[in-house]
């Protein structure tokens, strides 16, 4: 897939592997850290590893109650990463869950996650760019997207290929970053960006008149920002490490900058956090 991307895409995907240098050594790394644990992997024990999004599981335990997947439903994990949300809803919601991310490495961690849960038969990984998904129209009940497309330039068109995928009812479920009115400057790097060319937020205003150009209904979107800066500012304070070892040890030591510098953003009104559902019509 890599000669094919755009340009701006195999940034994107460069940003995220930039630490990863021997795939097969961290898969290792993350096998030897599970087997020390001794106690079988699962959602909460991963959490700190495979939830890569501000507030962690509970923003997804949070989402989840919104979305409210069905046993059994269809559901497309838009940029998975290293799987943790995919896991959940299969564990917990009994979906059938595909994640799709950029990076080849991410979706060698979240299926080895997957068959050390023993959930490999309830999700599956795709290498793919969530811009041109390898799927047929109308073909997921939901689609499901945190912190991911603060990363795609064109989020109408975007949003046009989460609402061809999805059946007509179905629902898109999101978490993300968003721009405050004004869109000041952010302090960065941030875990999603080095620089700004490379981070493409949208206010609330413009995120609904996305969504509802793309044939989404909203069904309600709510501002989650000082809920989950609160959060953050809160683990920072205590001193608690801003992720996990094993998430640290993929993003490279520049992890604890790019989380200080969005804690910083959140604080002082830069970036808003959303969360919503929308119908397709
Ligand atoms: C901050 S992580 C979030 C991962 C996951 N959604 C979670 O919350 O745990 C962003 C992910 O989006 C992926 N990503 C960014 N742009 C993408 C694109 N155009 N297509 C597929 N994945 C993309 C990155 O590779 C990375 O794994």
């Amino acid at each position: 897939m890599s000669t094919d991307l755009p340009t701006d895409t195999q940034a994107v995907r460069q940003h995220y592997e930039a630490h990863i240098t021997d795939v097969e050594a961290l898969l290792q790394a993350i096998d030897k850290a599970l087997d020390a644990q001794g106690a079988p992997a699962t959602a909460q024990s991963l959490a700190a590893l495979d939830q890569f999004h501000a507030g962690g599981l509970p923003m997804t335990e949070e989402l989840a109650r919104r979305a409210a997947p069905q046993p059994g439903d269809q559901v497309l994990d838009a940029g998975s990463g290293l799987g943790g949300p995919s896991r959940y809803l299969a564990a917990q919601w009994q979906a059938q869950v595909t994640g799709v991310d950029l990076s080849a490495a991410y979706v060698a961690v979240a299926q080895r996650l997957a068959d050390r849960t023993g959930l490999a038969s309830r999700v599956r990984y795709i290498e793919a760019s969530i811009t041109a998904l390898p799927f047929p129209d109308a073909h997921f009940d939901l689609v499901w997207t945190q912190h991911v497309v603060m990363n795609v330039a064109d989020r109408a068109a975007l949003y046009r290929e989460f609402r061809r995928v999805l059946k007509p009812g179905g629902r898109l479920a999101f978490f993300d970053p968003a721009a405050a009115d004004g869109q000041p400057e952010l302090h960065l790097p941030v875990p999603w960006a080095s620089t700004a060319g490379s981070s493409h937020l949208l206010t609330l205003v413009q995120t609904r008149e996305a969504l509802a150009g793309a044939g989404f209904a909203d069904l309600g979107i709510d501002d989650m920002t000082e809920t989950v800066g609160t959060m953050l500012a809160r683990q920072l304070t205590a001193g608690a490490p801003p992720a996990g070892p094993h998430l640290s040890m993929i993003l490279g030591p520049a992890m604890a900058v790019t989380v200080r510098n969005f804690a910083r953003n959140l604080q002082e009104g830069r970036v808003r956090l959303l969360m919503g559902v929308a119908e397709a019509r």
